[in-house]
């Protein structure tokens, strides 16, 4: 049973597979170009945590500024980060210049999930993921779409996370000895576009036939997830000063949240969004919201109307080049939220 699940999927897969700049074609023999584990990898970095819609312009965009890993492994990590700027989760973008280099200077990828797990920022999802689309090695690959698919097709009630150990055991048993990178993706395609958290399209689904969570009923139910934690509000306040059509931007703490972007001066997020803790006469020009995975922000943003210099580091960024100046999405907001007034 556990081989007919496995060779109708990928059977489905070369038929339904999408099309992605990042993939090969289905059943393909993997490319014979020095730059394909480079541009799994990046993928797969990218697609931590963010939707493939998301991904695809940033994709194109490093791909094209740095073809090869030797190109981005000599890039600035300014450079990177500034290039990453919207795509979220910006540690990544740091690990992923250490990565580079790593990686340049061992002159090339490591083969085995064991060796890629050694790099920075490989988990053991992208590990396995690298593994078997890249090098075509026989490994299990497990995302939130795999583990949804597969708590459904064997109808796993224990909730998550407790369900992981089951999920795991159950998707090694379907992966294929052969094409493990395929079925990886047709899972991932599967739980994108049929198997989905709501309203799953039970009537599209090609292995439905050995679905137990559908047999049993209500298979969206499953997994059964945890209860949500409250995100926990913060406040606090950004500070737009303009001086001859430049805007003041700093780079913030290597280490923090955000940590070494581009940004507005701001006063931690740990203050009312009604009060400015900076010295100086502040305009209030409205709020932006943003959803961080820890926490909910309201960001005051307000507008300097002296003429006295900033306090400490900085640069005067033109503000016709806002949009070069690599702002992560919370101050690109903040910025549009300020032109938008003018
Ligand atoms: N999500 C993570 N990796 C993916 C891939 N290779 N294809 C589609 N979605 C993905």
């Amino acid at each position: 049973m556990t081989a007919s699940i496995s060779s109708t999927l990928l059977h489905w897969y070369d038929r339904h597979a999408r099309v992605l700049a990042w993939r090969n074609p289905p059943g393909a023999a993997l490319p014979d170009d020095p730059a394909w584990p480079y541009r799994v990898w990046l993928s797969e970095v990218m697609l931590q945590q963010t939707t493939v819609a998301a991904v695809k312009p940033f994709f194109e965009k490093f791909t094209a500024i740095w073809p090869t890993i030797e190109d981005l492994a000599a890039a600035s990590e300014d450079d990177v980060m500034a290039a990453w700027a919207g795509l979220g989760y910006y540690s990544r973008a740091r690990n992923l210049v250490k990565c580079a280099r790593e990686v340049a200077a061992r002159g090339g990828f490591p083969r085995t999930e064991q060796g890629l797990r050694e790099l920075p920022g490989l988990g053991a999802y992208t590990a396995a993921a690298i593994a078997a689309i890249a090098f075509g090695e026989h490994a299990v690959v497990v995302d939130a779409n795999v583990e949804r698919v597969v708590a459904r097709l064997f109808a796993i009630a224990e909730p998550l996370p407790g369900a992981r150990k089951e999920i795991r055991e159950r998707a090694e048993d379907i992966t294929p000895q052969e094409r493990a990178g395929d079925f990886a993706q047709a899972m991932m395609d599967l739980g994108s576009g049929i198997c989905t958290s709501k309203a799953p399209r039970c009537l599209l689904c090609p292995i439905s036939d050995h679905c137990r969570g559908l047999k049993a009923g209500e298979p969206e139910r499953l997994p059964v997830k945890p209860p949500k934690k409250a995100r926990p509000e913060r406040r606090g306040t950004a500070y737009w000063i303009e001086r001859d059509e430049h805007v003041w931007l700093v780079t913030r703490d290597g280490k923090g949240m955000l940590g070494g972007m581009r940004a507005l001066p701001d006063d931690g997020w740990t203050a009312r969004a009604d009060g400015s803790p900076r010295a100086g006469e502040w305009e209030m020009l409205g709020v932006v919201r943003h959803a961080f995975t820890h926490a909910q922000l309201t960001l005051a943003v307000v507008r300097d109307t002296g003429a006295a210099p900033p306090e400490g580091a900085g640069e005067w960024w033109p503000i016709a080049r806002i949009e070069d100046a690599g702002l992560p999405t919370l101050f690109a907001k903040a910025a549009r939220l300020v032109l938008s007034r003018d």
